[in-house]
Order: C-alpha cells, then structure tokens, then sequence
C-alpha cells in the first residue's frame, strides 16, 4: 500500500534529500544556452543529484515540442533520477490547460471560461480525459488546472482563466474537470493529477489587476470561493497552487490560517500545496513580509506550503536546510511536505513509469478527439442577441468578414497555448482555421469578401476606410472585435471598454445601414455599449481554441444551433459591474419597480449572466414541486416541462435559480443551484427533474456557520416560479 511505502522511503531520507523534493525548477535553467530546448548535462546533474530536485515545470524553448523532443525530455530528466541514491522521480509539472496545450500538433480546447458557457459538465469532462490522455503522452503527469478562481473585477486579465461568477457553476465545472483529468485511478497512463488554483481569493482584487490585493471578509471567502475548493477536494483533486495575492493584508503565501488551519485541517485536503512562480522570494522582495529571502522560506513553510515553485539558484534549498538544522522549521512540517509529495509520486505511478511509450497514443491529436474539441466549442459559443433573425446566414448572401481578430489563430486560442502569452499559435496551429479562413472553406475562397478593417490597437482610418468601401458591395458583414493573447500581468487594462480603434470600425461600418453580426472574441467582457445598439446580432466565441472558428461559422450558418449561456453579466458600464446574484438595494428599490429609468440606474448589465439565444424557442410548462413547506430533514422535488416549441432540434440549458426571501443576512436576488443540458427536436418535450437539499437553502451567517432559516423560498426556472416554506 501507498502509505507503507511512502513512509518506508521517508525514513530512508536525509534532511537534504526531503528538501530537495520540495523544490520545483523551471526546465530552462538546465538548458544548454547554445541550443536552446537540449539539457547542459552538467546543469541537470548539478540540480537533481546535488539539490536533489523533486519537481520541474514548464516548457523547453522555443515552446511547443513534439511528442518525441518530450520524450526525449523526460527520458534525460528521468535518467538522471535514476543515478540519485533513492531514485526517486521526478514530478514534471506544466500549465496544459486547455487541452495539451504546450504539445505540437495536439487538441486544443476552448478556455475555461468557455467551458463554462456550455453548462455541460459531460462535455467538459470527456475534454478533460483528452487532454490528460494527451499530456501524459507527452510524458506529463501533472497540469496545473483547473483554475477555481472566483473573479469579482471583469477586467481581471484572468477572467478567461475561470468558469466565471457563480460559485455553483464554477464547483461543478471544477469537479468535471478534476475527475476528466485524474480518471478513476491517477496512475494510469492516460490520466494526470490534477493541481486545483489559485487559493484563494486570487481572482478578486480590488483594482482588476493581477496580483494586486483583494479584501474578502471571512463570511463571503466561505460561502462562495471556499465552496468551489472543497467540491474539488471531495472529487479528489491532488494538488493545489496558492494564490500569489494577498487577502485583508496578509499574503495568502504566508498564512497558516488559510493553507494549514482551513485548506489542510478543515477541508482535508491530503494533497500537495505547491507556490506560484517565486512566490517565496516574493514574501520579501515584493509584499514585505519578510526580512529576508530566509525568512520568507520560514514563513512560507510554515504556514503550510509544501513545495517552491522557482526558486531560481537554488537558495530555497539551502535556506530551508539551514531552518531545519537550527531547529527554526521542525522535521515534522518536513515530513508532512515530503510524505503529501511522495504520496503524489507513488499514485502517479512514476517509480515504474514516468516516459511515455508514444505506441501507446495512437490518439494523440487524433480526428476523435478534434471532433470533441469542436463539440466543446460549438456548445460554448453564446447568441446574446440575433434582432430581425439576422442570423442564421445564408449561403447565397455576400458576406464581408472584417476586424482585427478575423484572421490569427492567436486570439481563438488565447495565453497558455504553445508558449505563455500564447503568441505563436499561429506557426503551430498554422494548418487549424481563422475565422476568415473557416468562412472561406465553407463558401469558397472567391465568396468572401475581406478587410483587416483595424488593428487591436493602431488607430487607422485607411483600414477603416477599405472595409467601409467593401462592405458597400457586401449584403451582411462579420465583424470580429476583440483582444490580443494575453495571460496574467501582462493582460492587465486600465479601461475596460473596447479599444478606441475597434470602436471606430465598427461605428463607421454600422453608418451604412447593412446587417451587421458582431462576433466577439475576448477573455473578458470589453464594454461594447457605444455601439451595441447598431449591431444586428452578437455573438460571443470567447477565446475556443483551435476549434473555434469552423464551430462559430457553422453556428453562424444555422448548420449548428447555438446552447452556449453567458457565464458572467456582461456589464454595460464601468462603474455598473454587478453580479447577477446582487443583493435587492442593487436591483430595485421600493416604489422603483415601475419606473424604469431608475432601474436602469440601479442594475443594467449589457447582457445578463445565462443569456444564451438559440435559432428554435424553448417553452417552459407545468413548474411543479413535490412539497410547499418541509422541515429541516427533507429535500424538495423539482420538476419542470422545455418543450422545443420551434422548428430546429436543439440544446437547452435549463437553470435553477433559488431565492431565500426574508434572511438575517441580506439575501441575494436570485442564486443558480441547479442546471441541466438537455437536447429537444422541434416539436419534442422532455421534463427535466432537479432536487433541492437542506444544503441549497443555507448561507454563512455572522457567526460563520452554514444556516438555513424558516421562511418562504422561491424556485425559479424561465419565467416560471414557485414558492415553498421551510419550518
Ligand atoms: O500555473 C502558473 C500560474 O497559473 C501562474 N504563474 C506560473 C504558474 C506556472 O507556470
């Protein structure tokens, strides 16, 4: 068993063995400078046989190897283990998360914020199963994902990163996610361990910026981020990074509180507890918690991290083995660290398989699994508004296809693909399509008529000018807006709002009266709200991988008809950036509930979270719960009839809102509990069950319980609504 032979190997350890398995290193630093992506032989023994190393991550340069230059990675790396006293392996570790995403010619997903917009787990699991099968033919055992961040600021530059604002949505897409990833046995050789981020509090700071600080009272970091975390636990989820952030002052990095006190003891969490890049050094140089880089690693070790993420030159290493001989760090935390990573180690099964026999993946980038990527991504894509039937297109209209995004693969894929800020998409995923490029496929090159129209930032008025004049000749136009790849800093904006040159593209075109089908491809929600009302219709691809473009183009062309909900309000001004879950003060007053300027005033997003238009309508019928007051002790059974009442099969996903309506803690006005994709052909009912528990009714109360109070509750789903009471 795994616990007789970790603590066997533990008590064969040295102190600088145990903290050797503590450190993680970035792959380059072993690099020969003068060929970048092979090993200098001396670097690699130097740090795995005299630092002992238990852990590297990240991505050979120039980015992106094939699955032979991986394996050929992991073999040299995994030879080198094999001289060290106790061979024990190496954990590699690396941010595939969407799809093997560092990986030539593997199958790339839609982002997580995608995922989210498909409200389907099944879905989103099988993707996960495929992107593990193909990681760990890369010789990868380890992805850092799923991100159960909980941003509060749309301008977040990780927004994208997370399955959005709702704490239930986001639980349940982490759990699809955590049991796609890890299988029913981790060590197989087509599943990876799973590493859950950034805890805590990590996507809410205050300002949108990343690393910047987040206030979260103890009450909220319970009821909402906290619940995403331990539905992740409970599926089994190995590892988790913390969040480089700090919450109320104190850098989550050095507090026992909320990584040993909550994360380890409350919430059981087993597994290993890796930093973000340098986040130890960064206790001293950057927060200032600390009075030196020792002293960081003291406080860090102690509050409960269990393995450094980057630290550099090897300092964490000899620091910690310096606290531990002088007594500052006890053995005993050692022990804990080391025991949760060899523990990882041995279910991974590295000590009998750690390099991939590529024999093995005969699916690797395979036909089934891009068909599941473009089933992802069609059921992510969002219809927000389709005025006049504007869309489905039709074949024999001359379309002009125009906007910055239109033709690079860059922006459907976003950060993390191939190389960090995921700018080389376009050589890597040369032969995927563009927007511009799956129109052309469809309609015949000849058919399509296009102008780059603006660049993401450049003002031009010659562009503009050149798509004004093509789009005279056009019948509709496609006009893509968007933003560049980014991920975490250097994604960071000060104005949420669409560039000004997009903006004046999109004013210009809409002076000609013609149809005009915004296409949105952006990781968060860029205000769109001066030009909104001249767009036809709008639909939001976010950033769906590799896949995307063919899913959108057919989904413009009615040959798919789109399921894809809003995982977020898309607000509609800067200063207006509430959550659909508000509270009643900031959706509608007394006396206000009929005058509209004033609710206007009060709550407007630009789109609402779960907005999601389809090309047939969806009727709702015959709400029905099983009991209208219960006790403490019974659940509450939900039915409902969706019946496709127009003339194309397609998919629904059907939401549970519930509202507690008098609360000692001021309710929210409505919160999602339950949701369920279903398909229906025209003319087809089905009735979709749900059931509600005692645990759907309680919120965190001022003493910092889970509580359910007596009173009246109202189910919501579509227009539908029915009240129950708990005694
Ligand atoms: O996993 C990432 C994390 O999300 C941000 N900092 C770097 C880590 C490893 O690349």
């Amino acid at each position: 068993n795994i616990d007789a032979k970790v603590s066997e190997l533990l008590s064969k350890m040295t102190i600088e063995e145990k903290v050797g398995q503590m450190t993680q290193i970035t792959v380059t630093i072993f690099e020969d400078r003068a060929k970048p992506g092979y090993f200098d032989a001396a670097k690699l023994k130097q740090g795995i046989q005299d630092y002992h190393i238990g852990s590297i991550l990240n991505v050979p340069n120039p980015g992106a190897p094939t699955l032979k230059r991986w394996q050929e990675t992991q073999t040299a790396i995994s030879t080198e283990a094999n001289k060290t006293r106790l061979k024990i392996p190496i954990l590699y570790g690396i941010d595939a998360i969407h799809g093997a995403s560092y990986t030539a010619g593997a199958t790339l997903f839609p982002q997580q914020i995608g995922l989210a917009a498909t409200f389907n787990p099944s879905l989103v699991k099988r993707g996960a199963e495929i992107s593990a099968y193909e990681t760990r033919a890369s010789s990868i055992p380890w992805v850092f994902s799923p991100d159960l961040d909980f941003p509060r600021n749309p301008a977040w530059s990780r927004m994208w990163e997370s399955f959005g604002e709702d704490a239930y949505l986001s639980s349940q897409m982490g759990v699809a996610l955590v049991s796609g990833y890890q299988g029913n046995n981790v060590g197989s050789k087509y599943s990876v361990a799973a590493c859950m981020k950034h805890y805590i509090g990590y996507g809410s700071t205050t300002t949108g910026k990343d690393r910047t600080p987040s206030i979260i009272p103890e009450r909220i970091l319970r009821q909402y981020d906290l619940t995403i975390y331990q539905a992740a636990i409970n599926a089994g989820a190995k590892s988790v990074m913390v969040s480089s952030g700090e919450i109320n002052g104190t850098p989550v990095h050095a507090s026992k509180q909320l990584i040993t006190d909550i994360l380890k003891k409350e919430l059981n969490f087993q597994g290993v507890v890796v930093t973000d890049w340098k986040d130890i050094i960064y206790l001293y140089t950057r927060h200032k918690v600390a009075e030196s880089n020792r002293d960081a690693v003291r406080i860090a070790i102690m509050a409960g991290i269990d393995m450094s993420m980057v630290p550099e030159d090897f300092t964490f290493y000899t620091d910690l083995v310096d606290l531990v001989k002088k007594g500052e760090v006890p053995m005993s935390r050692i022990d804990d660290a080391v025991t949760r990573i060899l523990r990882m180690k041995f279910e991974l099964n590295l000590f009998e398989n750690s390099v991939a026999n590529l024999k093995d993946y005969p699916k690797f980038g395979s036909a089934e699994h891009i068909q599941e990527a473009y089933n992802a991504a069609a059921e992510s894509i969002t219809l927000l508004k389709n005025e006049a039937s504007v869309l489905p297109l039709s074949k024999t209209e001359k379309i002009l296809v125009t906007g910055p995004t239109s033709n690079s693969m860059k922006y459907l894929n976003g950060g993390w693909s191939y190389t960090w800020q995921g700018e080389n998409s376009d050589t890597y995923a040369a032969e995927k399509s563009t927007i511009l490029e799956a129109f052309q496929n469809k309609l015949g090159k000849e058919n399509v008529l296009y102008a780059q129209g603006a660049d993401l930032e450049k003002e031009d008025e010659a562009e503009i000018q050149k798509a004004v004049e093509l789009a005279k000749t056009a019948s509709k136009i496609v006009l893509c807006l968007g933003e560049k790849n980014y991920t975490e800093t250097p994604g960071d904006i000060s104005n949420l709002y669409l560039s000004s040159s997009q903006i004046k593209l999109a004013l210009a075109l809409a002076k000609l009266n013609k149809p005009i089908v915004l296409v949105l491809n952006e990781g968060r929600p860029r205000l769109i709200s001066d030009f909104e009302n001249k767009m036809n219709a709008v639909v939001q691809c976010y950033l769906p991988g590799n896949e995307g473009a063919r899913a959108l183009v057919d989904i413009l062309y009615g040959d798919v008809n789109p399921s894809g909900r809003l995982p977020y309000n898309y607000p509609k001004y800067p200063n207006s950036l509430e959550k659909y879950n508000r509270k009643y003060t900031e959706s509608i007053s007394e006396g206000e509930q009929n005058d509209d300027a004033k609710y206007e005033k009060s709550y407007s997003p630009q789109f609402e979270f779960g907005t999601g238009l389809s090309y047939t309508t969806f009727t709702y019928s015959n709400l029905k719960i099983n009991k209208s007051e219960i006790t403490t002790s019974e659940e509450v059974n939900v039915s409902v009839e969706v019946s496709n009442s127009g003339f194309k099969a397609g998919k629904e996903a059907v939401l549970l809102y519930l509202t507690d309506n008098v609360a000692s803690i001021t309710p929210e006005f409505k919160v999602l509990k339950r949701f369920e994709k279903i398909s229906l052909e025209p003319n087809e009912t089905k009735t979709v069950k749900f059931t509600l528990n005692q645990k759907d009714l309680q919120f965190v109360n001022q003493d910092l319980k889970w509580i359910a109070e007596p009173g009246t509750f109202t189910i919501q789903i579509g227009n539908l609504k029915k009240d129950f009471s708990l005694k």
